[in-house]
């Protein structure tokens, strides 16, 4: 058996490979290397110690996917991380977006009903939730009107799975993310961000580390109790973990629908300030940071229900903030070492 993880060199798919090897598992890798670098195959391969096969392939080129896939009859499940994700970017470049995210997912699912393999992990995202009524947020919620392109791509990827789940034999799995931050144990594997970071995480590291002069907070005005937005980090290898959990309940038959969807949190909502706060304690690094102006497209709190990822899924978020803020950390001063 095989796995498939499509933009394995990436931030949640280099730490998914690792949780799926140490099962066992054995993973083949494609990637197209444009947000990721090759020399992360060697980092996973000093923490599983297997090496995992890897492809360099653009997933929007058509003839080259259904290629691969007609070499690879091994594969019998694919877990899709392959997208752009900024989102600003993807407010200047639709088209860009639209189509990398899109033609990629549509090129993936041709290559799998054509080669009969019928398991299929999504990478969504909390952003279908938009700003909701209700919290914590349940995977009820209504969908909200995409915020940016890169939101609009998450929702019509539900959509184009289920509806191809409808008139074939697939069965799909969208795990709806919410902020994943944190890196490996290890510190050998984590995010990378190419330029200045759009992420709250990696600006508080980069700016720690003396990269950036200063972390701007985006308002301090919310109604919340300190004043600053409420998001649901959860650890990035809690979230590969729960990666592993999806794939094994297809194979091994556990799915009560075709099309599942599960959202990805630890329950528990921390403001901006709570982060900062965390990562100063963990670290004893003092973060230069001012207060400005809100970004716009920014919500204002949002944290996850995960009573049915918990329930279903047998799976729940462990690992605490301070541990999140502090692997973050170690990693930025690895990746810095020399
Ligand atoms: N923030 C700052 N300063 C920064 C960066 C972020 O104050 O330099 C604040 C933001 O305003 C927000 C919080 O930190 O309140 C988290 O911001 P991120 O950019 O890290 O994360 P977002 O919640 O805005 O976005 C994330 C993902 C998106 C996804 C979205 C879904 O990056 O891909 O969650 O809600 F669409």
């Amino acid at each position: 058996m095989r796995i498939l993880v499509t933009g394995g060199t990436g931030y949640i798919g280099s730490h998914t490979v690792v949780e799926l090897q140490q099962k066992g598992i054995e993973v083949i890798i494609v990637d197209n290397l444009s947000n990721s670098n090759i020399t992360v195959v060697e980092a996973i391969e000093s923490i599983s110690g297997f090496r995992p096969e890897f492809e360099k392939l653009d997933l929007s080129d058509a003839q080259l996917t259904a290629d691969f896939f007609k070499r690879h009859a091994e594969i019998n499940s694919v877990i899709h991380f392959a997208a752009s994700k900024a989102v600003g970017e993807s407010v200047e470049k639709p088209l860009m977006y639209y189509h990398n995210n899109l033609v990629s997912l549509i090129n993936v699912l041709k290559g799998m009903n054509e080669n009969h393999i019928h398991n299929f992990v999504f990478s969504s995202s909390c952003t279908v939730y938009g700003q909701p009524e209700e919290l914590p947020v349940t995977e009820k919620a209504p969908i909200q009107i995409a915020e940016s392109p890169y939101g609009n791509t998450k929702q019509i990827s539900e959509e184009i799975i289920s509806d191809t789940i409808k008139a074939s034999d697939l069965k799909g799995i969208a795990l709806r993310y919410f902020n994943p931050i944190g890196a490996h144990s290890s510190a050998k594997i984590g995010e990378l961000p190419l330029g200045i970071p759009n992420n709250l995480m990696p600006f508080i590291t980069q700016t720690a580390i003396g990269k950036r002069e200063c972390l701007s907070v985006f308002g301090d005005d919310y109604d919340t109790p300190d004043g600053t937005a409420i998001r649901d980090y959860i650890h990035v290898v809690d979230l590969a973990k729960a990666h592993v959990v999806a794939v094994e309940r297809m194979i091994n038959n556990k799915m009560k629908l075709n099309m599942e969807y599960f959202n990805l949190g630890t329950g528990k909502g921390s403001s901006v300030m709570e982060v900062i706060n965390s990562f100063e304690k963990t670290t004893a690094e003092k973060l230069n940071y001012k207060i400005v102006g809100r970004r716009t497209g920014d919500i204002l709190k949002v944290w996850a229900d995960t009573s049915f990822a918990n329930i279903e899924l047998g799976w729940k978020a462990e690992k605490t903030l301070d541990e999140m803020t502090l692997s973050a950390w170690k990693w930025e001063q690895n990746l810095n070492k020399d």
